[in-house]
């Protein structure tokens, strides 16, 4: 399976993305200024994978830090925090993975300093272990969805390489495909960037799943003609009403799936489900440096000084949205805000295939 990121003899070891497919190469992290580098260069990207990358620069970072006293361990390790939560914005998972080293380091105050440093390194390391189990749970329940001989669309990279390991949109495929289920992949190459041509394409040909890559304008002709059965995306942010932001390009599949009757699936482990926000509208929408638009593997595209908009995120509204499949089960987008609750009883709330 592929690795995106490991914790390596004390060491966060990298799979550099940008230089995808054509160089599989690693950069070893000693210190968590290289892991904030990485996460806002896209060395490593896809939201469960910088929450992962989050949780082990803090913990990177404390084995170094002097203090002898708690309070004193938690003002060095801040500015830290900080720096993953701004280096990129949109992603929940990166909060979401600061909280849960912070809430670790709270339960265990009465400790001396030295031992929390190990409890960082070691509650890291669960994160990313706990990502896997999770994406297979998501599989397990998505997997329902795809029937034999099923085309499936997915926008960008919400695959291996953008999580601990089996993606979170991959992994129905990929249960389907290891329950026996003939499964066929249709990438959108995912301009700018172009996660999809470069990662996704690249991550289910190493799986061995047939996959075939288009251009992000030509999904809508293909669902027209009947040529994709289901879509199913991942996240980096869901709110509370079921609104999904995703890697920009994803509202137009949406709706294009609505207007020619393809079920559009989001695929999103809970760490990406942001409880606190009551819809996508308040999502904060990242925004990239033009030239990933003017210019196409270094070279220029467009006329020099151009005007560009290049927001890396849209927000598909709930109402496009056929399910949403998490860990617990796959759920409609309005029954999201129930999962927060305790008590609540998942199996009247589940989505049947
Ligand atoms: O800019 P990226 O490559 O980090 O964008 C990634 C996506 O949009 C993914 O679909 C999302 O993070 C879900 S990954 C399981």
């Amino acid at each position: 399976m592929v690795r995106a990121i490991e914790w390596i003899d004390d060491r966060v070891r990298i799979l550099d993305q940008s230089r995808l497919p054509h160089e599989v190469s690693y950069i070893d992290c000693s210190h968590h200024g290289m892991v904030v580098d990485a996460i806002k260069t896209l060395k490593i990207r896809g939201a469960p994978a910088i929450g992962i990358a989050a949780a082990m620069g803090i913990a990177l970072s404390a084995r170094g830090l002097k203090a002898d006293s708690f309070e004193g361990f938690m003002d060095a390790l801040q500015p830290v925090m900080d720096e993953m939560l701004s280096s990129r914005p949109t992603a929940v998972n990166i909060r979401w993975a600061v909280e849960r080293m912070k809430g670790l380091l709270q339960r265990n105050r009465e400790r001396p300093v030295e031992e929390l440093k190990g409890l960082l390194i070691e509650e890291a390391k669960a994160v990313l272990e706990e990502d896997i189990e999770v994406n297979k749970a998501i599989g397990l329940w998505g997997a329902q969805f795809i029937r034999d001989g099923d085309t499936v669309l997915t926008h960008c990279n919400a695959g291996a390489l953008a999580t601990g390991g089996y993606g979170t949109a991959t992994a129905p495929i990929l249960m389907a495909v290891e329950q026996g289920k003939e499964v066929r992949v249709i990438a959108d190459e995912t301009r700018p960037v172009l996660q999809g041509a470069r990662l996704t394409a690249w991550e289910l040909m190493q799986a061995g799943v047939p996959v075939t890559l288009i251009t992000d304008n030509s999904a809508g002709a293909l669902m027209r003609s009947g040529e994709i059965d289901l879509c199913i995306v991942g996240t980096d942010r869901t709110a509370r009403n079921g609104d999904v932001a995703n890697k920009i390009g994803t509202y137009s599949v949406a709706v294009l799936a609505r207007e020619n009757d393809v079920p559009f699936y989001v695929a999103a482990p809970l760490s990406s489900i942001d409880f606190t926000i009551p819809s996508g509208e308040l999502i904060p929408i990242e925004e990239r440096p033009p030239e990933e638009v003017t210019h196409l593997g270094g070279h220029p595209v467009a006329p020099e000084g151009v005007m560009v908009i290049n927001r890396a995120f849209d927000v598909t509204p709930a109402r496009y949205v056929t399910a949403i499949i998490t860990e617990r089960g796959a759920f409609r987008p309005r029954d999201i805000k129930r999962l927060a609750r305790k008590g609540v009883n998942l199996t009247e709330l589940r989505v049947k295939p």
